[in-house]
């Protein structure tokens, strides 16, 4: 074929050469632009995370301050939109809600559309990162069919997130202080995580010189398979299928080792770690906390941490270094805190964003981008001449 390779899934080829997000997935190492995901989670905040994968820095507290301002300013969705969300069926997915919602944004704002003006691609970086707060809180509640409610400006992203989310119309309601922090550091640990396969779709996207509304959208899209982003909600799901009886533990991973009918135990694996997932191992030690403060005792959590014993301990997950990954513990908090699975995916989303937009504007700058365009290894029939209808 005169190709130098064939690697289905990518698994041994740089798509890219990228500054952003670092992994060693075999010593369970992540990094943000230098900093280690466990520093950032600790000390810092979502929007200061974002700014420093999109920017490349740390912002200085003025910079920050300004930066929260502009997204602040910008979290009003056009009215017009209330109607565009309206149409969506109630039980249809909010992750098609989402990816629809954040692709239709473009039409909304003409101006924030060149992907070589600097200025237009800041405007759209600001305008995506204030609106998909809103509408991710929008989704939640239209399928409850609950009021909508404005965006507060004075309020954090997260707070005014929770609060848009949870709160009760013409009345003052604030998240508790635990539930907003854990939030905080959730969106932290998505918020980037080099070429998975929602960020190579986003960038596969805009190598065609698309918009970014557009790139981002795919993303989303991407996301929502249950191998990646839609495994938060499958993993809940899985949980419940054992605490109802349906499936008791034993039988459940005697199924997954015996690969029956395709049965994986969700929330474990990963292409890049071989070890345990940094951002899991964040997550699992806040999972607890935070239940315990909300007082949600949820024994689905006991049956997480059993089936993540068992595992840890067996052959078969042991050989192929099967540990938990972000999304195993993840839904239990979001749970807690109130959101139904189907929400847990879109709350990736939310908390993705800044690394999609990060990873756009770097490929827009880096000079050695071409469009992406793959090839194959072609398997199909040699020539044959054309067989007339009346004759086959
Ligand atoms: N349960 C049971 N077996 C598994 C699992 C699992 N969760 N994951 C991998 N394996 C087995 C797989 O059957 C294969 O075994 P064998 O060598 O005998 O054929 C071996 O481990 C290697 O798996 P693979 O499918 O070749 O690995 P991959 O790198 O292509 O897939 C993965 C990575 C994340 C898609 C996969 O581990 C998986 O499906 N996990 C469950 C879904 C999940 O939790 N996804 C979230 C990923 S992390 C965050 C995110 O991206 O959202």
């Amino acid at each position: 074929t005169g190709l130098a390779t064939y690697d289905p899934g990518y698994t041994n080829t740089a798509s890219t050469a990228s500054a952003i997000t670092y992994i060693d997935g075999e010593q369970g190492i992540l990094r943000y632009r230098g900093y280690p995901i466990d520093e950032l989670a600790e000390g810092s905040t979502f929007l200061e995370v974002a700014y420093l994968l999109i920017y490349g820095e740390l912002p200085d507290a003025k910079t920050l301050t300004e930066f929260t301002a502009r997204v602040n300013r910008h979290t009003l969705v056009p009215e017009q939109f209330r109607g565009f969300l309206a149409a969506f069926p109630r039980g249809g997915h909010p992750m098609s809600v989402l990816a629809s919602s954040i692709n239709a944004l473009a039409t909304f704002y003409p101006e924030s559309l060149d992907p070589h003006d600097d200025e237009a691609v800041d405007l759209a970086t600001v305008l995506i990162l204030a609106k998909i707060r809103t509408i991710t809180s929008y989704v939640h509640r239209s399928m409850r069919d609950e009021p909508l409610l404005y965006p507060d400006y004075a309020r954090g992203y997260v707070e005014d997130f929770l609060r848009m989310s949870f709160g009760i119309p013409y009345q003052q309601w604030d998240a508790e202080p635990v539930v907003a922090a854990a939030m905080d550091k959730l969106l932290i640990l998505h918020a980037d995580h080099e070429q998975n396969c929602s960020t190579s779709t986003v960038r596969m996207v805009g190598s065609s010189n698309a918009n970014v509304y557009a790139s981002v959208a795919a993303g989303i899209n991407a996301l929502s398979g249950p191998s990646h982003g839609g495994a938060n909600e499958a993993v809940l799901l899985m949980l419940e299928r054992i605490r109802s009886g349906g499936d008791s533990v034993e039988n459940f991973m005697r199924k997954v080792k015996n690969k029956e009918d395709g049965v994986r135990l969700m929330g474990f694996g990963h292409r890049v770690y071989k070890s345990y997932d940094p951002r899991a191992a964040i997550v699992k030690k806040h999972a607890d906390a935070v239940l315990d403060s909300l007082g949600a005792k949820d024994e689905l959590l006991d049956i997480a941490r059993g089936l993540e014993e068992i595992a840890l301990s067996d052959d078969y997950f042991v050989e192929r270094k099967l540990y938990p990954n972000v999304d195993f513990y993840t839904g239990l908090i979001y749970k807690a805190i109130g959101f139904s699975p189907a929400m847990f995916t879109p709350l990736f989303a939310l908390g993705r964003m800044p690394g999609w937009i990060a990873q756009w504007r770097e490929m827009m700058k880096d000079p050695a981008t071409k469009i992406g365009r793959p090839r194959q290894i072609y398997t199909g029939a040699t020539e044959r001449p054309y067989v007339p209808i009346d004759q086959r």
